[in-house]
């Protein structure tokens, strides 16, 4: 066999990212059986010509400009919130989803949002011809002055182009079809996205112009590309969405200039993405009053509470272990409230299934949603509806103590905005000046279950 052994570059896995120094047949991380491939050599110097030596040259920290980290608006301000206030300058963005969820249709918009600011915009597609992405804009019904568009796939060509218009923001769309000159790999391998993207990065750190990309990844996150880009570039924004809703949720996964926690809603309508403006509303809408298994529970999401709606259903379980799945939370919660169940309020859990799912879509990471959760499968298990009007609040501890959670205020403000009238809390929370909402103290999860089930001999009118 004459593979090189090792490489100058070194070698990495095509499906995950892995480097190593040493050329193997199979990746020692993600254990695929695909060999390793060489990894490219560096930019040559033909394709870095328009980089600026000065670059690199030693600058006081106190001499630099401020507005290096000035942000520019990409027109919604929810997303804006996601992104900590705008869209930072010389940063490089990936808007990674599914195929068919409107990351094309969200990067138009915010082009033209931007270029009614009188910015332009370079807007790169490697996917669809300028034809096409005038159909989108027409039913967007956007003009499009300001908004360049340019359909190449070549990085040293890209590149060329920004160099000749020099735009404010550049969308490209998508980082899949990026190829590079000094790569001989296939478009879309990783090696190529890779050697592309970090060409981009250099061009959008020397030219300060903020660069978004658009990046496919299946429901397991599997395809590599933008699994592995994370670590290149400065932020990474999901849009996810439920096939039959029309709910899109932007969070951020990875964000240098903001919080991870932060989350915007959208709605796709026949004339694109709208901003909702109040999350807590849309998310309860649908919910049916008065549902077994259904509790309401203010949930912080970054730098304000989101009222959302958590489901659970049990079933007898029929394989040799109870199943617990988990929809928009950590399934390693579920089964931790599940046990806590079982052991501390001794209900009957350990052979029945059990399924969670958090209504619209949407992830929650929030411990203070604990208590929500638990008495959703208790009601479920007791088909008992949780009384109205009560929201649940507080983390469980693994004695089924509850704990208190952060932000209490303005969970309860949240709820007694959307016209909830009582609380469950933990007992420490009664030093605490209840607002807006009747509270109602529990120690432990037993207790809450108590006093947070409806029991059909009262009269439970809101
Ligand atoms: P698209 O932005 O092409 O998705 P992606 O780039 O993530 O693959 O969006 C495609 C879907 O969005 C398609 O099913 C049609 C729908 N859509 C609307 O509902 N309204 C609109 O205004 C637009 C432009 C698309
Ligand atoms: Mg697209």
């Amino acid at each position: 066999m004459t593979k090189k052994l090792f490489g100058r570059n070194g070698f990495f896995c095509s499906d995950c990212g892995y480097e190593s120094l040493k050329w193997m047949g199979f990746c020692s991380s993600c254990h695929s059986n695909q060999p390793l491939v060489e990894a490219p050599s560096m930019p040559s110097s033909n394709t870095k010509r328009w980089i600026n030596n000065a670059s690199s040259e030693l600058k006081e920290l106190v001499s630099i400009a401020h507005d290096i980290g000035s942000r520019i608006s990409s027109g919604f301000p929810e997303l804006d919130r996601v992104l900590g206030g705008g869209i930072v300058r010389g940063s490089l963005i990936l808007v990674a989803g599914e195929p068919g969820i409107g990351k094309s249709t969200l990067l138009l918009q915010i082009a033209h949002q931007i270029s009614m600011t009188q910015r332009t915009i370079t807007y790169i597609s490697g996917e669809e011809s300028n034809h096409q992405i005038k159909l989108r804009s027409n039913r967007l019904g956007i003009s499009g002055e300001n908004v360049f568009l340019l359909t190449e796939t070549n990085v040293e060509t890209i590149v060329e182009r920004l160099e000749a218009k020099l735009p404010s923001l550049v969308i490209i769309d998508s980082v899949q079809t990026l190829s590079s000159f000094d790569v001989s790999l296939a478009p879309g391998s990783i090696t190529q996205v890779r050697s592309s993207v970090r060409t981009l990065l250099e061009w959008a750190k020397i030219r300060n112009t903020p660069i978004l990309l658009s990046g496919h990844v299946t429901k397991d996150g599997t395809i590599a590309g933008p699994r592995v880009l994370e670590h290149m570039v400065d932020a990474v924004l999901y849009l996810e969405g439920e096939p039959l809703s029309a709910n899109r949720i932007v969070h951020s996964q990875k964000n240098r200039f903001g919080s991870t926690n932060e989350v915007a809603i959208f709605s796709m309508e026949s004339d694109g993405l709208k901003e909702i403006a109040d999350p807590s509303q849309t998310l309860l809408a649908n919910r049916s009053h008065d549902a077994v298994g259904s509790s309401v529970v203010p949930a912080i999401g970054g730098s304000r509470p989101i009222m959302v709606e958590i489901q659970a259903l049990t079933s007898p379980a029929y394989g040799p272990s109870p199943r617990r799945a988990a929809n928009g939370i950590d399934p390693g919660r579920l089964v931790m409230i599940s046990t806590v169940l079982a052991q501390r309020a001794h209900l009957n859990i350990g052979n029945r299934d059990v399924t969670v799912n958090v209504a619209g879509g949407l992830r929650i990471s929030d411990p203070g949603c604990d208590l929500a959760l638990a008495l959703a499968i208790a009601s479920c298990l007791k088909d008992l509806p949780i009384k109205q009007g009560l929201v649940p609040i507080g983390e469980v501890g693994l004695n089924g103590e509850l704990r208190p959670v952060s932000q209490l205020d303005r969970r309860l403000q949240e709820a007694s905005r959307l016209g909830f009238t009582s609380c469950i809390l933990p007992v420490s929370a009664q030093h605490h000046k209840i607002q807006g909402l009747n509270p109602l103290f529990a120690t432990n999860i037993s207790m809450a279950i108590r006093i947070g089930l409806s029991n059909q001999t009262e009269n439970h009118s809101p």
